[in-house]
């Protein structure tokens, strides 16, 4: 599938994005080692979440969904997992890869888990490296998927530092931690987004954090909890670009987690010179939100801060956009992690942003993306919603048609992404053959 998108004017809107990706990726694998029912709303109904979903299900997990945002998961305890019949297959989902690695490593079974082209592509050492340390055995193709957990029912805890800051890495070791035992603590050269955290210590696991260094103790018991889903900042981040490139938007896009974790994206774009507020502060259990409301801008290139770089760290293919409209130069550094993503986001949006007459200059780390107007054009996604997303935003004020070539990765993270663009006055065709 293919969108064709025309310059179209964006204007006033009050709009909702899909629950977050990594808080239900999350909600479903603790609510499923937790003792009793946790109740999810909200829930994101995207393949990636549902790749999740499907996995828990096939251990042995009873999980009811009433309606498709909605669901009951009726946790069977740290001990309760069975061993599945054949391959989980986990799609596109990286997240869901390392989290349940660090799940199963705990575990008196084995499993192996795989996924699809792009997912069997990417680094696993990462997670093998500690996880083995900790008592686990995982084969793997080269350190890459599929991965073969053999559980080890006997871990042992273990004190880790990080060599990349990366929020799946110290997920799948702290959820390693629940069945070890001793104390498992985990150092990050970064911040990183901490869903994990919050939502173990709302599920009653004592969770220290403190100076970059992450801890608690296993055994522990989880008790289940109800647990509201926001909407996720990184596809609300799509809305906030059109409306930020288009002539005199005004939107607000309701209930978006803001969690202090995740929001550089707002700091680089307000350093860039958007009208960016949060409206409405206030908790959903343990997640921060707010309402955002974004008024179409002039931005100017900027110099970004590496410190934000994990705090953003799903948000620099739209930032890329963002620098390519600015007047001026934008500089990228420390960003070699998007170079091991859903694909190479580096690569892919400096061939897609120069398809449509942006001057990108490309480094290992990073690069320099000069400021200009998009023209029309055809441009690939890499098979990568984020890149997918991001195209389709430059091509709502590009100077002609843009066609973005196979979406169909949309739906692992925004289900109706097209439709919600619409919602604010894109024009977007999906097209569902060659004849793009
Ligand atoms: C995620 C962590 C990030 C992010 C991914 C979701 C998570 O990955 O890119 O989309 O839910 O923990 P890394 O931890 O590999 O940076």
């Amino acid at each position: 599938m293919h969108y064709l998108i025309h310059p179209a004017e964006i204007g006033d809107a009050d709009v909702t994005v899909p629950g977050d990706k990594s808080v239900s990726h999350r909600a479903i694998m603790l609510g499923s080692i937790a003792e009793g029912a946790t109740q999810v709303r909200g829930f994101l109904a995207g393949e990636d979440c549902l790749a999740t979903m499907n996995a828990f299900s096939r251990m042995g997990v009873t999980i009811d969904r009433p309606d498709s945002t909605e669901l009951v998961i009726h946790g069977v305890g740290l001990r309760g997992l069975q061993a599945p019949a054949g391959d989980l297959d986990l799609g596109n989902s990286g997240t869901a890869m390392r989290l349940m690695a660090g799940v199963l490593a705990g575990q008196d079974f084995s499993a192996t888990l795989t996924g699809d082209e792009s997912l069997t592509g990417r680094p696993m050492q990462r997670i093998i490296i500690p996880l083995t340390r900790m008592g686990a055995d995982i084969g793997s193709r080269d350190g890459k998927p599929p991965l073969e957990v053999r559980g080890n029912p006997n871990l042992e805890g273990i004190h880790y530092a990080l060599p990349m800051a990366s929020a799946q890495v110290k997920s799948a070791i702290l959820l390693a931690g629940l069945y070890a035992r001793g104390a498992t603590t985990v150092s990050e050269p970064a911040v990183t987004r901490d869903h994990t955290e919050r939502m173990l210590r709302s599920m009653g696991v004592a969770v220290a954090s403190r100076d970059g260094k992450i801890g608690l103790r296993g055994p522990a018991t989880l008790r289940a909890c109800d647990v509201e889903v926001p909407a996720d900042l990184s596809s609300a981040a799509f809305v906030i670009l059109a409306a930020l490139l288009a002539r005199t938007a005004d939107i607000r896009i309701r209930d978006v987690g803001v969690n202090p974790t995740r929001t550089g994206l707002l700091d680089i774009l307000t350093a860039m010179g958007a009208s960016i507020s949060l409206e409405n502060l206030r908790q959903m259990g343990e997640e921060p939100v707010a309402d955002i409301r974004v008024r179409s801008s002039k931005l100017r290139g900027i110099d970004v801060d590496p410190a934000l770089v994990s705090l953003a760290i799903d948000e620099f293919p739209v930032l890329f956009v963002a620098a390519a409209a600015a007047e001026g130069t934008t500089r990228f550094t420390g960003i070699a992690e998007l170079r091991v993503k859903e694909s190479d986001r580096i690569a892919a949006m400096a061939a897609g942003l120069r398809e449509l007459g942006i001057c990108v200059e490309e480094s290992d780390d990073g690069a320099l993306v000069h400021g200009g107007h998009f023209g029309a054009g055809e441009v690939e996604s890499f098979g990568d919603h984020r890149i997918a997303m991001s195209l389709t935003v430059a091509g709502t004020v590009a100077d002609g048609p843009v066609t973005v070539r196979d979406v169909a990765a949309v739906e692992t993270s925004f289900p109706g992404f097209a439709a919600c663009l619409g919602d604010i006055g894109a024009d977007i065709v999906c097209l569902r053959d060659e004849s793009a």
